[in-house]
């Protein structure tokens, strides 16, 4: 360990020294420290826009809007000064934007406040980033290489993988990000799942396949929000979300780029899987910025589970 670190931080392993030793290329290591960073802005924004805390009472909902939308031009901002970033991709925006001067290595995929319906409620909310190095306009597996999630709840957290493992870290009163997890793998089989949509508009088969593990004991645990919903399986070390092809939308609701993609390459990287039923999440192409897809992600029993019923 180098000489002049604080006593107190002698035994903490903060998240620039994890990725240092980590080995991970200095320009994507930088990157991902200035996403974290973002997070910390984000947060500050949630606390400003409370209006309970103000002695406001909620009454338009227009403050949740407000607040994806201020996080997005936090974070596209902070990214367009970075150096690193040529294009940033957000679910807030229409298209792609060029934010940078075009030799940069990296693309930047956001969904800069997911969930942000919940503020109000005080359930946890997250922000979601992929970093892809080539066009977007290809499958996961050949165009990423980090992802990341940051969850807004009774603490700040922030899990990232850059191909090497699944890491946790959490805020500190310091405002450092320490390490409290490292190496996350899940198990095998988990013991809870987070069916997303309506019941009725299920088909047939992704209902034989939730009624299965109903009655093989699994506990419901849902909240709305797909970052402390991925999250809760990757800490309890397994289980399953999925939010399926519905019968009028059989591409489901969650978007491949903004949230499905990074999810699949974390779960993967903790030995998970993710699939929208028959193929990988990171194997699907993408072909449009807004494109969605089913999918059902955890730990491999569960998934493979899905597959079985899905092609019944
Ligand atoms: O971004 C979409 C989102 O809010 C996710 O955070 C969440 O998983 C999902 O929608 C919840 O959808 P529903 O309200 O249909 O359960
Ligand atoms: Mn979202």
């Amino acid at each position: 360990m180098s000489e002049g670190i604080n006593d107190h931080t002698r035994y903490i392993v903060d998240l620039r020294r994890h990725m240092w030793m980590d080995g991970i290329e200095v320009e994507l290591r930088r990157l991902i420290w200035q996403i974290a960073v973002v997070g910390k802005y984000i947060s500050a924004k949630i606390h400003e826009s409370n209006r309970k805390l103000a002695g406001f009472k909620n009454v338009y909902g227009e403050d949740q809007l407000a607040l994806d939308r201020i996080s997005d031009d936090i974070l596209k901002n902070m990214l367009k000064n970075s150096g690193f970033v040529r294009e940033y991709a957000s679910e807030e925006l229409k298209e792609i934007a060029p934010i940078g001067q075009g030799q940069e290595k990296y693309i930047v995929t956001a969904d800069p406040l997911d969930g942000s319906s919940l503020v109000d409620t005080n359930l946890a909310i997250g922000t979601i980033i992929g970093i892809h190095k080539n066009s977007v306009f290809d499958c996961g597996r050949n165009s990423m290489v980090a992802a990341l999630y940051i969850t807004y709840g009774p603490l700040i957290t922030m899990i990232y993988s850059a191909g090497k493992g699944v890491h946790e870290f959490v805020l500190d009163r310091e405002g450092e990000y320490v390490l409290s997890e490292e190496n996350i793998r899940l198990n095998e089989k988990g013991a809870i799942f987070s069916p997303g949509g309506l019941r009725r508009d299920w088909t047939d088969s992704h209902k034989r396949y939730i009624d299965r593990l109903e009655s093989d004991g699994y506990k419901l645990r849902y909240s709305g929000g797909f970052v402390p919903d991925i999250n809760q399986v990757i800490i309890k070390r397994g289980g399953i979300f999925s939010y399926p092809a519905l019968k009028k939308s059989p591409q489901g609701k969650l978007r491949l780029l903004f949230e499905l993609q990074p999810m699949a390459f974390i779960m993967e990287q903790a030995g998970g899987r993710a699939t929208n039923g028959k193929e990988d999440i990171l194997s699907l192409n993408v072909t449009s910025v807004d494109q969605r897809s089913p999918i059902y992600i955890g730990s491999s029993a569960e998934v493979t589970m899905a597959e079985k019923f899905l092609s019944q």
